[in-house]
């Protein structure tokens, strides 16, 4: 088949199987140790997912993406967003030299679609920092990319963090904007209705089950049994809809009764916190695409699903921010080194997914406490490790919160040996920390062993001996040949 019958075909068969909208997946990469980029292409490609969010414009990742035939959206980190907002230069460098550069590269290139400017820019815990530049800096980067001509292709779009917009009584047809937003929010939905760009939104039923004693776990995962929200004479079956609807009416009580929604990020934690475990997120991911499926939309929005939805998120990051919530750097559909935690597609969503292939690790060894020392001073080391390196499951509720003391202390000291390339002096701790080849962990309790990355590598004997071996030869060779 010529290769345009063939992508056309493609498209076909994605349409038909989507049926209503598209499922993307949003990769992060704020990891010690990430799965190189090339890997996480093949991973995304094996699951026949077709859509990517990114948070950043990584020049590794997007080098992978290149040729990939993947609908991209690439991110601006919020800290770029004061200067994009005042200076249309800036704008400019900024899209030739994370968007033009890989777009203009014909089929090889990479398929931007949409440029997502911040990362949840309105996020409550933020304050009001960014809210006077990110339309500004929105309208600054659609110039650049018309002058690139490349503005019939890629959209702007801002993602909204699910805190931007609430019901107190719990009623969507009461639901609003967060009144420190309603003026952004006209101007925004001003600017994305004016260039056709839909509204990008998180909902977070997870983070509404722990925020809102009236949502039940039941209701978070779309069990038929959950006791429903009645709202006048609508019923709510489940917390997404009850979200999706407060959106609906926010956006309607500010004059955008049409406007277009695409949730950007939506997934279920599985670890650091109660009620997130492989189970619950395999019932939440089910639960959400058979609603997707069925195409029943919202009662506001019936028959009208959301345009798109990105599961977050494809991978755990054990550097994500936990100032949130220890479960921040436990969304991830895969585990960091790419294995399925759940039975799950990103098509049917009743399938299984297929693991990252051919993964390269460190060596099999773990740092663990020293049992024969006196452990009278230990917390002090432990609670330095944990600052550095990621201790989230040993919290109430995460899956090492069972193993008693020094069990814990163990895998903070490993953690911490692992996030440093098993290097001998970061399993040191005064002389507490011992290294063993026996795998420590224990039932759920998984003690990690971190991923090689390219640069790791060269800490690794095997290469370095071997062009050690090479330099030794070609020295020795040339003695012999010049004597
Ligand atoms: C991906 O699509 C192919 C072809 O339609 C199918 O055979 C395969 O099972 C799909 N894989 C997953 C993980 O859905
Ligand atoms: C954003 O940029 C505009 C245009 O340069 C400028 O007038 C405005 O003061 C900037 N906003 C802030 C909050 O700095
Ligand atoms: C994008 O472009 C800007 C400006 O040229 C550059 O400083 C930045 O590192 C690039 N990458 C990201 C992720 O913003
Ligand atoms: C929770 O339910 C009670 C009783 O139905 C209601 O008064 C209250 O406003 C609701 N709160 C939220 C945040 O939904
Ligand atoms: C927000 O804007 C709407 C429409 O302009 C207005 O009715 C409402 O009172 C405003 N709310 C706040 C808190 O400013
Ligand atoms: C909600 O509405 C349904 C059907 O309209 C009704 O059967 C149910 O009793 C109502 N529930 C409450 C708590 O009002
Ligand atoms: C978590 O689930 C349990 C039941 O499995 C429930 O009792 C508990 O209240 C839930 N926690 C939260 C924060 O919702
Ligand atoms: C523990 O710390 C105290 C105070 O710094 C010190 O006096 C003591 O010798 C330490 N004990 C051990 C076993 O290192
Ligand atoms: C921890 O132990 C309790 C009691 O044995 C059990 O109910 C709970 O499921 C365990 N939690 C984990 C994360 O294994
Ligand atoms: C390990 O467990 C002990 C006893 O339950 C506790 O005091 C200590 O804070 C824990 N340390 C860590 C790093 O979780
Ligand atoms: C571990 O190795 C990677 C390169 O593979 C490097 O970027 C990173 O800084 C190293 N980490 C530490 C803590 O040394």
């Amino acid at each position: 088949m010529p290769p345009n019958l063939c992508t056309v075909f493609v498209f076909l068969l994605a349409t038909m199987a989507y049926g209503g909208g598209a499922i993307g997946v949003n990769w992060g990469t704020t990891a010690s140790h990430p799965l190189p980029p090339t890997k996480v292409v093949e991973l995304l490609k094996s699951n026949n997912v077709t859509k990517v969010k990114l948070l950043d414009a990584d020049p590794g990742v997007l080098e992978a993406l290149s040729g990939s035939n993947l609908d991209v959206t690439v991110g601006i980190p919020n800290a770029l967003l004061r200067t994009l907002n005042s200076s249309k230069k800036a704008a400019e460098s900024w899209v030739h030299d994370n968007v033009t550069r890989y777009v203009s590269n014909g089929g090889s290139g990479v398929k931007i679609e949409y440029v997502a400017v911040g990362d949840e820019p309105f996020l409550q815990t933020y304050g009001e920092q960014f809210h006077t530049f990110v339309i500004g800096a929105a309208m600054n980067i659609h110039i650049a990319l018309a002058r690139a001509k490349l503005e019939s292709k890629v959209k702007v779009v801002v993602p909204c963090s699910f805190d931007s917009f609430l019901s107190e009584s719990g009623h969507p047809s009461k639901g609003h904007f967060r009144p420190d937003l309603n003026r952004t929010m006209i101007e925004l939905l001003t600017f994305l209705s004016k260039h056709s760009s839909p509204f990008f939104a998180t909902i977070s039923p997870f983070l509404s089950l722990h925020q809102n004693k009236n949502i039940s776990l039941d209701f978070a995962l779309f069990k038929a049994n959950a006791k429903p929200h009645n709202d006048s004479r609508r019923t709510y079956k489940n917390s997404f809809d009850l979200s999706y609807d407060i959106l609906v009416t926010a956006l309607s009580t500010v004059g955008f009764p049409k406007m277009e929604i695409v949730v950007s990020q939506i997934g279920w934690p599985t670890d650091g916190a109660a009620n997130a475990t492989s189970s619950t997120a395999e019932t939440f991911m089910k639960g959400l695409m058979e609603h997707l499926h069925s195409k029943s939309g919202t009662p506001l929005r019936p028959r009208d699903p959301p345009a798109e939805t990105y599961i977050f998120s494809l991978l755990d990051e054990d550097q994500r921010s936990i100032s949130t919530g220890n479960y921040e750097r436990h969304w991830g559909v895969f585990t960091f080194d790419g294995q399925a935690k759940y039975h799950f597609d990103f098509i049917q969503g009743s399938k299984n997914l297929v693991d990252a292939q051919n993964v390269e690790y460190l060596p099999s060894k773990w740092c663990v406490v020293n049992n024969n020392k006196d452990l009278s001073n230990v917390t002090a080391s432990s609670l330095e490790a944990c600052s550095l390196a990621d201790c989230t499951a040993l919290s109430p509720g995460g899956s090492c919160s069972n193993i008693s003391w020094p069990g814990n202390i163990s895998y903070a000291f490993n953690s911490y040996y692992q996030q440093h390339n098993q290097s001998a002096d970061s399993c040191n701790f005064g002389g507490l920390g011992l290294i063993t080849t026996v795998d420590p962990s224990v039932d759920n309790c998984r003690f990690s062993v971190q991923l090689r990355t390219s640069l790791s590598d060269f800490l690794y004997p095997a290469y370095l001996s071997q062009w050690m071996t090479l330099l030794v030869t070609t020295i020795l060779l040339s003695l012999t040949i010049f004597t």
